[in-house]
């Protein structure tokens, strides 16, 4: 039997899945990294702890598997975004800054304002938020000039892991949709955005499909790690494309919820052509010239474990998130707002922060749980709200992620969506999509999709309950006007930050 290993570079961990042909699960590891915030609105990360934890990953799981000589290729799903510099001689110039860093307002202002948004619109498909890659390098340019000037390319974060294991520059059109200097239609570096922002071509690495084998392992880390040296080595995609595949998302008609640090719906698309007019992201898919469109929620799993930190750090997640059953729909009158570090869909705004709505005295932990769990899901809910408006029908939702290790949750989404929500057998996604990646490449399946229709099968499903739904539905009204209710309370306290 042979096996591929995925690679899931996610924003607190590295997960590593063994999986064999038949796409089940063998081994799995994990290793975490440090997360720097020096400043509010800042987070970056060590590219080098990114490098060394995904081999002592890898390691865990070959030190223990015997047939390690069978594991035939490797691919990765990364956490999309982040700006990784590099000098010419290949050396990482700076932290990498990441998608959730929010220090870049003024230079999205300024890409808009320099390029227009609708030829922003019409050559990326997005319009300029703080996450993306190009107003970091803008920032970079603009308050490292020094830095800049030695920086020979820049990549995103699993492109670096990549080029640490096999020595070769690459990033596929996945993730480079989400650079900003992509033209998403072509597959092409934007030579106009390029040049209108002072950023030479060459910066930018030669672009790939996620399935395509960039190279082998390096001799030396091949020994480090315990494999092949000829083990193939694939492109791989941004993590929410890989949890698309990982999903089974690669046909009309299929969307996904995924909750980890952020969340996002995320729904498939076959065209390039669609105007959602910048509303919801619209990226390259990891499967070959097709696309998905996408709304974030930036703190979603993110908000609970803040909350668990913060209010309840003795109890166990799992037992924290099934005391939402002893609360009721609505959490008893009190709602939360997941902007803790911001929002992107549909209201891309750095500046506002979350609330608790209605506390009162009777309010016990359980609520409050229900009502971060609620909020989450009401949040994604808008980003459902908008593909409807669109004419998307969603009637059937895969869930992965945090928000599907729970029953209480997924009926919540089930709820709140209106829609039947799906658990499959694994809720791995991107860690999956990764993995599949891998085994399209090396030739197992003629297709993603065939091996989604090998690999994936659905485990559980809740359906909407109508009592339920109508209640969410006057909640969800409710839910929407906090933010316009908010917003410049949250202006006026920035200075107090
Ligand atoms: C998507 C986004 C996040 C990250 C999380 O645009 O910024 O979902 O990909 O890793």
């Amino acid at each position: 039997m042979s096996y591929v290993l995925g690679i899931d570079l996610g924003t607190s961990a590295v997960k590593v899945l063994l999986v064999n042909r038949k796409g089940q699960v063998v081994k799995e590891s994990m290793k975490e990294y440090q997360l720097y915030q020096d400043h509010p609105g800042y987070s970056e990360q060590n590219p080098e702890d990114w490098y060394k934890q995904t081999v002592e990953a890898i390691k865990e799981i070959t030190n223990q598997f015997e047939d390690k000589d069978q594991i035939a290729g490797i691919s990765f799903s990364g956490q999309m975004h982040g700006l990784v510099l590099l000098d010419e001689k290949n050396e990482v110039l700076r932290r990498a800054i990441l998608w959730n860093d929010t220090r870049t307002t003024e230079q999205c202002h300024e890409i808009e304002q320099t390029l227009t948004r609708e030829k922003l619109l019409s050559i990326t498909k997005n319009v300029a938020l703080e996450g993306f890659t190009l107003p970091k390098i803008l920032w970079v340019q603009q308050h490292e000039p020094e830095t800049f000037k030695k920086a020979a390319t820049f990549l995103l974060p699993k492109d670096y892991v990549r080029f640490r294991l096999t020595g070769k520059l690459n990033m596929d059109y996945s993730d480079a949709a989400g650079t900003l200097l992509l033209d998403v239609a072509k597959n092409e570096w934007s030579a106009e955005i390029c040049h209108t922002f002072n950023i030479d071509k060459n910066m930018c690495p030669e672009l790939v499909d996620s399935h395509h084998k960039v190279g082998e392992l390096l001799p030396n880390v091949a020994n480090e790690i315990g494999l092949n040296p000829s083990t193939s080595v694939f492109a791989g995609g941004a993590d929410n494309a890989c949890g698309a595949i990982g999903s089974g998302i690669l046909e009309d008609g299929k969307t996904l919820s995924s909750i980890g640090t952020s969340g996002v719906v995320l729904s498939y698309e076959k065209d390039s052509d669609k105007d959602f007019n910048g509303k919801v992201h619209y990226f390259n898919h990891g499967a070959e010239n097709v696309y998905y469109t996408m709304g974030v929620t930036l703190a979603a799993g993110y908000s609970l474990s803040w909350f668990k930190n913060v209010f309840a750090p003795n109890t166990e997640m799992d037992d924290l998130v099934k005391g939402v059953s002893n609360s009721s729909v609505g959490a008893n009158g009190l709602m939360f707002t997941p902007y803790l570090v911001g929002e992107r869909t549909p209201h891309a705004d750095a500046n506002i922060r979350s609330s608790f709505i209605g506390v009162s005295s009777t309010h016990q932990v359980h609520d409050f749980t229900r009502a971060v769990i609620e909020g989450i899901t009401f949040s994604l809910n808008e980003s459902i709200e908008i593909f409807r408006e669109q004419g998307k029908v969603i009637n059937e939702v895969v869930s992965i992620g945090g928000g599907a290790k729970s029953s209480e949750w997924l009926q919540i989404q089930a709820d709140i969506f209106n829609a039947k929500v799906v658990k499959l057998n694994s809720e791995q996604g991107p860690g999956m999509g990764a993995a599949m990646l891998a085994a399209y490449g090396l030739g197992w399946f003629n297709s993603l999709k065939e091996c989604a229709d090998a690999f994936l099968k659905v485990k559980e499903t809740y359906e909407p309950i109508e009592k339920n739904v109508h209640q969410y539905e006057k909640l969800f009204n409710i839910y929407k006007e906090i933010y316009h209710s908010t917003k410049k309370l949250n202006d006026s306290l920035k200075e107090f930050r």
